[in-house]
């Protein structure tokens, strides 16, 4: 059965990534739910999409220049706060399962430790658009499951050389790449596959046809019956 992972929590029907949003995924019933990781100034694992923070909140500056009190201050949407990876643990650990996207340098190291620090090994995956942040993480913690997350035709096709090398545990393509030869050769190497921004009901029926084990959508309720 294809496993339906909140993008950004529930990110249709609250402010992404934060922590309203995660707990509306859990409340939805999503199998997982997938977040973007930073690190500020200070080191802190933070829980936010862009490097630069003036599009989601009310303030301005990239994270990685910012302290986690700096960023504290900032207000998301319907006054929430950017949350720090902890905080996300505390609110999801045996409700519902992690899937962290690594979005930048440093933070293979900081979000292992986290990790292990829970005790949360089974209930996460790693994701990335960087394959060299997948190697990193995976060289600390080698039974994490990762996937490379990609949108080009040209990564696609050249997937298979990587599988081996990261090594990839399942492949993430954006879900207007994914064709059922995909789905049944990821399937012959072993692999699962992760369709993301799967946001319309005809696309998702299309790809759970072709056998995709994971889709990633900000509509849970699309697929999800209450
Ligand atoms: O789950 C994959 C997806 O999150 C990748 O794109 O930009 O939403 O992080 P983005
Ligand atoms: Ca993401």
């Amino acid at each position: 059965m294809t496993k339906i992972v909140g993008h950004k929590g529930a990110s249709g029907y609250a402010p992404e990534n934060t922590l309203i949003s995660f707990r509306t995924a859990i409340t939805i019933g999503c199998n997982r739910v997938e977040l973007d990781v930073r690190l500020t100034k200070d080191k802190q694992v933070v829980v936010f999409h862009d490097d630069e923070v003036s599009k989601l909140t009310n303030g301005v500056g990239f994270v990685s220049e910012m302290t986690l009190a700096e960023l504290k201050k900032l207000d998301c949407e319907q006054d929430e706060k950017i949350p720090t990876l902890q905080e996300v643990i505390d609110v999801c650990k045996d409700k519902i399962d992690l899937q962290i996207e690594l979005k930048a340098d440093g933070t293979p190291e900081a979000v292992n430790e986290l990790i292990l620090k829970n005790d949360i090994q089974d209930q996460v995956v790693i994701t990335s658009f960087q394959d060299y942040l997948l190697k990193e993480i995976k060289q600390l913690s080698p039974n994490l499951k990762v996937g490379l997350l990609f949108k080009t035709n040209e990564v696609m096709s050249e997937i298979w050389n990587l599988v081996d090398s990261v090594p990839l545990d399942f492949l993430a393509p954006f879900s207007g790449l994914v064709t059922k030869e995909f789905v049944d050769k990821a399937h012959s190497f072993g692999k699962s596959v992760y369709a993301y921004r799967v946001n319309e009901k005809e696309l998702g029926d299309k790809l759970i046809k072709m056998g995709v084990d994971d889709i990633g959508t900000d509509f849970p309720k699309l697929f999800i019956k209450e």
